[in-house]
């Protein structure tokens, strides 16, 4: 049987570092399906295609070529041979997937691709619905939680290591809406799955967080 640990919250919570350091240390391997959504939503604009055209981006979606190699320090993309690893870490580009993502046949367009990801070498599943709809039956779960303000903050020094200038309150707000858009749709809103593990991160340390998931892992995961 396939272990599965899930990693769920909102945008800038620090899914993405934890989830990765989570999979280094277990040895098991990673579902960014953010990633997905940011690619299917970059391919849409691509061809051209409407980000609300539901079967249109669906058809892209279904039918994505895309392979994710590890790269020293990272993961590149590459999307039908071409390297869009850039291209799709935008904030708009976060902001395009978040406009996809609502659309129900994109989202079940994605959903076989997530969970072939499970194999008998373990995974950790970064998202906003891995624990509710991808993997329900994963044995632990996690909910990450932070205030909007310190999302803004860590996207903010996140963004400036990368050498790229925004400022903090557009971020705030890219967040605010991106957060009202994730948790108002339909399909898969974003929200806790009823057994999943909440942690506020809001006043801890990356070191601190990631302390208290490993505790759980070792006492749920023997
Ligand atoms: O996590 P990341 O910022 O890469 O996700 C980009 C967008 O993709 C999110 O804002 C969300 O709208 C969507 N998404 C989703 N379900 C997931 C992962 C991401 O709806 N499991």
């Amino acid at each position: 049987m396939s272990m599965v640990i899930t990693v769920d919250g909102p945008s800038g919570v620090g899914k993405g570092t934890m989830s990765q350091m989570l999979a280094d240390k277990l040895g098991w391997h990673l579902l960014d399906s953010g990633a997905l959504y940011r690619i299917t939503a970059f391919a849409a604009t691509e061809k051209g295609v409407g980000l609300e055209d539901e079967a249109a981006v669906a058809d892209i979606a279904r039918n994505l070529d895309v392979i994710f190699r590890s790269a020293d320090g990272g993961v590149k993309v590459e999307l039908s041979g071409q390297d869009i690893s850039g291209d799709i870490r935008t904030e708009t580009a976060g902001n395009n997937a978040s406009i996809v993502a609502v659309l129900p046949a994109v989202r079940d367009a994605l959903l076989q691709r997530q969970r072939d990801f499970a194999t008998e070498s373990g995974l950790v599943a970064d998202g906003r619905d891995m624990g509710t709809t991808v993997f329900p039956k994963a044995p632990l779960k996690f909910y990450l939680t932070a205030s909007p303000e310190v999302r803004a903050e860590r996207r903010y020094n996140q963004l400036k290591e990368k050498g790229l200038c925004v400022s903090v309150v557009s971020l705030a707000e890219e967040i605010r809406e991106r957060d009202e858009r994730d948790s108002n749709r339909a399909a898969s809103p974003l929200k806790p799955a009823d057994d999943a593990v909440v942690v506020d991160t809001s006043s801890m340390s990356i070191d601190k967080v990631f302390q208290q998931m490993v505790e759980k892992v070792q006492s749920v995961i023997r």
